[in-house]
């Protein structure tokens, strides 16, 4: 049996398992009631174009269509349009984040994190032989004193720093502009490329200007649509710092992963952007994830909510005296599932004491609320015993 890597991914595949469990550990938008119909219009609309050939050849970095489609998409974060030479279109962030470590990081050299990291940054680098760094956070995210020190202790090593300065996965911090130009400076400083992953940067309908706009000379600026429209919308556009890296590290040819957008998804993905269809789809995302933070509010009055509007991850703490492994073995027994706070620690064993609840899976909110009581009845049974 495959052991799985860890404990977010337990919780996933608990929910696969069991028909009746209630899923608080995989962080997807809640459904759209727009999305069906948008995917039936965008195939209708195939009919009549050369979709066998579309479907036969690979998209590699995405066609100029799709980099125009986004280029217009990634300028409502970045405030200009990028070129689109250098767009690199991929099938999601984690495609995009194993091909920049492999080309730009390398095994036996470093990569920074925030301290609590995107629960897939621990197995991937293990996968390369790279080592991961926490760097302390604070309610904005990382701290500068602090990179900065790491970076003077790590020197030569040291390759690069990912992070997510808009909703933090899964503090859901979010980065003062004041702070991104002082994380930026500290990078140029020391010549770090930075990875920033801005994949929950457009549910808020406004955020501050990605690290990106601080330092474009070394910023691989990754936006995912899977957050923000729809889950399994696999696409990300990925923004390099310049035309040459973007063909240094993605084409020609660079076929060593399954990193290349599937093409279909991009043509839906390309379609809903031109025609609105993704506008109308990520503000119905928007809304239901604000209806959803009220009930958990309402759900959850004792415990500590601290999660600011459009987000659908919630980081809660226990009690100290709480066992964390007793409160997860008791909400699993009843049918939920929550992802533990180890699974997003980038030194192991960390954060046992927190964990993340996505409110984005359950179907409806019926589903959701019951979900919410389990915790609350777990609570009072650990609480009583
Ligand atoms: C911070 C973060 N980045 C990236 C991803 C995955 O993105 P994609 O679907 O674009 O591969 C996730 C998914 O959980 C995530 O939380």
């Amino acid at each position: 049996m495959i052991e799985l890597s860890n404990a977010a991914n337990r919780g996933a595949a608990a929910s696969v398992i069991s028909a009746t469990s209630i899923d608080f550990a995989r962080n997807f938008p809640p459904p759209s009631p727009l999305i069906g119909d948008s995917l039936v219009l965008a195939f209708d609309e195939l009919e009549g174009t050369d979709t066998a050939a579309a479907i036969r050849f690979p998209r590699f970095v995405g066609t100029a269509r799709d980099r125009a489609a986004a280029a217009g998409w990634v300028a409502r974060r970045l405030g200009i349009a990028p070129d689109p030479e250098t767009i690199v279109l991929s099938n999601g962030s984690q495609s995009i984040l194993v091909m920049l470590l492999a080309s730009l990081v390398q095994p036996g050299n470093v990569l920074l994190t925030e301290e609590l990291t995107y629960a897939a940054i621990k197995p991937i680098v293990s996968l390369f032989g790279i080592k991961l760094f926490p760097i302390k956070m604070d309610d904005e995210g990382i701290i500068p004193d602090a990179l900065d020190s790491a970076c003077i202790k790590l020197g030569s090593a040291l390759r690069a720093l990912y992070c997510m300065p808009t909703l933090h996965n899964p503090t859901a911090a979010t980065m003062s502009i004041e702070r991104r130009a002082e994380v930026a400076e500290v990078a140029r400083r020391h010549n770090l490329w930075i990875f920033e992953d801005d994949i929950y940067g457009f549910l808020p309908e406004t955020a501050p200007p990605p690290l990106y706009t601080f330092a474009p000379e070394r910023t691989w600026y990754i936006l995912g649509l899977s957050k923000s429209l729809a889950a399994q919308l696999r696409v990300a556009y990925t923004v390099a710092p310049s035309e040459t890296m973007a063909r240094q590290v993605f084409w020609p040819g660079v076929k060593t992963t399954n990193w290349m957008v599937a093409p279909l998804i991009a043509e839906v993905a390309t379609r809903w952007i031109e025609q609105g269809a993704a506008d109308s789809i990520l503000s119905s995302v928007r809304t239901e994830t604000n209806v959803r933070q009220e009930i958990v509010r309402k759900s959850l009055p004792s415990w500590a909510i601290r999660v600011p509007p459009f987000c659908y991850h919630i980081w809660l703490e226990l009690p100290p005296a709480w066992s964390p492994t007793e409160f997860e073995q008791a909400v699993r027994r009843q049918g939920v599932v929550i992802a533990p706070g180890d699974s997003f620690s980038a030194i192991p064993g960390g954060f046992a004491a927190r964990f993340r609840i996505g409110i984005g899976v359950p179907s409806d909110h019926q589903t959701l609320r019951d979900g919410l009581d389990i915790l609350n009845n777990a609570r009072d049974q650990i609480a009583s015993s």
